[in-house]
């Protein structure tokens, strides 16, 4: 691949239908505008509608012919995810792409509303069970992709199968990056199952490096830190890249070409934090057989999302 890929070589879209979770802000947001941008039908997922509607706004007044719906999705509700997916199972004939980007970091221990640590819940859980509502319509739709969007941060993690939800020890960051390293063993294990069925549809993931976004100061405003907002405000202005570069290698993985199943794209500069995306190869951890298929056992249990047409 070239490594000079910007958003300017991003391909015509018409005709491709995609949805981004976490549509509204930061990663999603630039992810939504520049594939609308190309002419995709962008479904922008939102577990806020009013965030979601404002977002819509503010890409129309960029863009005003692009194709932009919004939907609501809140993956920390399973019932949420649920109705979502049967919403679109009904509306849609396609479904072309489906980008896995929302995400929470390093927040004080939270519970989602069926009782999974929250980062575990919403990065991972709520993701696997969108992904396996909405495999029927990926599966009917050729040359359809899913990303999952991890980070540097799944270095650092592991799958804790003895304590997933963080019941006996919890760790924000911890928590975060198994959540992380979660997204890369699914992309695995989806992958495997995808193609051992022969299907067409592939999984790739993508990380931002280390970009500008509403990201890092969740955790601080829910901890009521004015310290940590402002440490992490130096820390972006020092060190971050735009949202708008950080959303390239998830742009590469859903719509360039010569992507394959498995593929895992990251920006190319300062141990990845930031550049142009470029292929890149995570942590041996991410790579693990075992964990991966003891994970999706696992995530079958927890959200009863089987997976049918992929079953071994
Ligand atoms: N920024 C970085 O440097 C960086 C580095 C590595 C990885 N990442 C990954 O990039 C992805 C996107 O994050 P970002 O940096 O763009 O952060 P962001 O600006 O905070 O965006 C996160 C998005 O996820 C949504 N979200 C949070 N909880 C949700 C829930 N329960 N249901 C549905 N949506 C929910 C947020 O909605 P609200 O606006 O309503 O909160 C927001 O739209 C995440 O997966 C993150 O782990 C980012």
């Amino acid at each position: 691949m070239s490594n000079r890929w910007n958003s300017a070589d991003i391909s015509d879209q018409t005709g491709r239908t995609v949805l981004v979770t976490g549509g509204n802000s930061g990663l999603g947001f630039h992810t939504c505008r520049l594939l609308a941008a190309k002419g995709a039908r962008v479904l922008l997922a939102s577990r806020s509608p009013q965030r979601g509607r404002q977002a819509r706004t503010e890409i129309l007044q960029e863009f005003p012919g692009a194709q932009l719906e919004t939907v609501d999705l809140d993956l920390a509700d399973l019932e949420s995810v649920r109705s979502c997916a049967e919403n679109l199972r009904a509306d849609l004939d396609r479904l072309d792409l489906l980008v896995n980007n929302a995400g929470v970091m390093a927040i004080p221990r939270q519970e989602t509303v069926q009782g999974f640590e929250r980062q575990f819940g919403v990065n991972h859980l709520g993701h696997f069970a969108l992904t396996g509502a909405l495999l029927p319509l990926l599966l009917a739709t050729p040359g359809s992709r899913v990303v999952n969007v991890s980070s540097i941060a799944h270095r650092h993690g592991r799958i804790n199968f003895d304590d997933l939800h963080g019941q006996r020890k919890y760790s924000p960051f911890g928590a975060y990056a198994q959540s992380k390293l979660a997204n890369l063993l699914f992309t695995l294990e989806l992958q495997r199952r995808l193609g051992s069925k022969e299907a067409d549809t592939i999984c790739a993931s993508a990380h931002p490096g280390f970009s500008a976004t509403n990201l890092q100061y969740v955790a601080a405003r829910e901890k009521g830190s004015r310290f940590e907002l402002i440490v992490m405000r130096i820390l972006n202005a020092l060190f971050s890249q735009s949202a708008e570069q950080g959303a390239l290698p998830q742009l590469y993985a859903a719509a360039a070409t010569g992507v394959r199943g498995g593929d895992y794209f990251g920006p190319d500069r300062w141990m990845q934090t930031r550049g142009l995306p470029k292929k890149v190869r995570a942590k041996e951890t991410a790579h693990d057989q075992e964990a991966a298929q003891e994970l999706w056992r696992r995530s079958v249990e927890m959200t009863a999302e089987p997976f049918d047409q992929l079953q071994d």
